[in-house]
Formats: C-alpha cells, structure tokens, sequence
C-alpha cells in the first residue's frame, strides 16, 4: 500500500497558541508557516496544518499520537510542569490518571482550542 496520510486541516481558536502548544508539549519542530497555515510536522511526516476558525465553523475533534516510552515520560511531565488535567479515559471520568490498554501507557490531555489530544506508546489493539 502506498496511501499515506499527508496532511490534515486543524481549526483552532488561535492557530499560533495551538500549533506552537502542540509542538512544546510533544516535543516536534517548531510550526512552520503555509499560506494561511501553521504546520506542525509528526515524526511520520504527516502535517497537522492549523488555521484560524470562525465561532461558527469550529468542531471539537480528536488526535491521538503513538510515542516511544521515553517521549511518553517527557510529554507527560511537561503536561503536569503546566498543571493541565488529563484523563485515563475519552469521557473524562478518570482525571489525573493514565490508562495502561494494551500493555503501553496512555492519557488525554486538551490542547488550547479544546481538542481532545491522547499520547500512547502501543497501538490500540496491540496484544
Ligand atoms: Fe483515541
């Protein structure tokens, strides 16, 4: 198969807080600009391009990142160095824990638009 994703449009806000907040606390290069947009590049290369949205136009999404153990420990200090919450679980009943799916670790933090952002280091359906 050679059918990547490339690139996705993230609508925010603010598009300087969020693309510059997700590439603080994932530990990625800085955003570069495009047009009207702040790329922020993952380590497989697919972009996440934020734009600045209208009140109107703006939908809570989600966006989950597979990270090695060592980047999970560094990400998940630097979200409590900021004192954000996070939680176990999607529905944010599990505040101020990790969940342990999988054999890997994983939270769910937000990012400044109120995206619900999720660090794991197995897949979902690794055994
Ligand atoms: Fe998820």
């Amino acid at each position: 198969m050679t059918v990547k994703l490339n690139h996705t449009i993230v609508h925010a806000r603010d598009k300087r807080a969020a693309a510059a907040f997700l590439s603080e606390i994932l530990g990625l290069p800085q955003p570069v600009a495009f047009g009207p947009f702040l790329c922020v590049k993952a380590g497989n290369e697919v972009t996440l391009d934020f734009l600045d949205a209208d009140e109107g136009e703006f939908i809570v999404e989600h966006y989950a990142f597979l990270v090695e153990d060592s980047e999970f420990d560094q990400i998940f200090a630097r979200i409590r160095e900021r004192r954000l919450p996070y939680w176990a679980d999607p529905g944010k009943r599990q505040r101020g824990e990790i969940n342990t799916h999988f054999g890997g670790r994983g939270v769910y933090f937000e990012d400044p638009s109120g995206h619900m952002l999720e660090i794991i280091t197995r897949p979902y359906g690794s055994s």
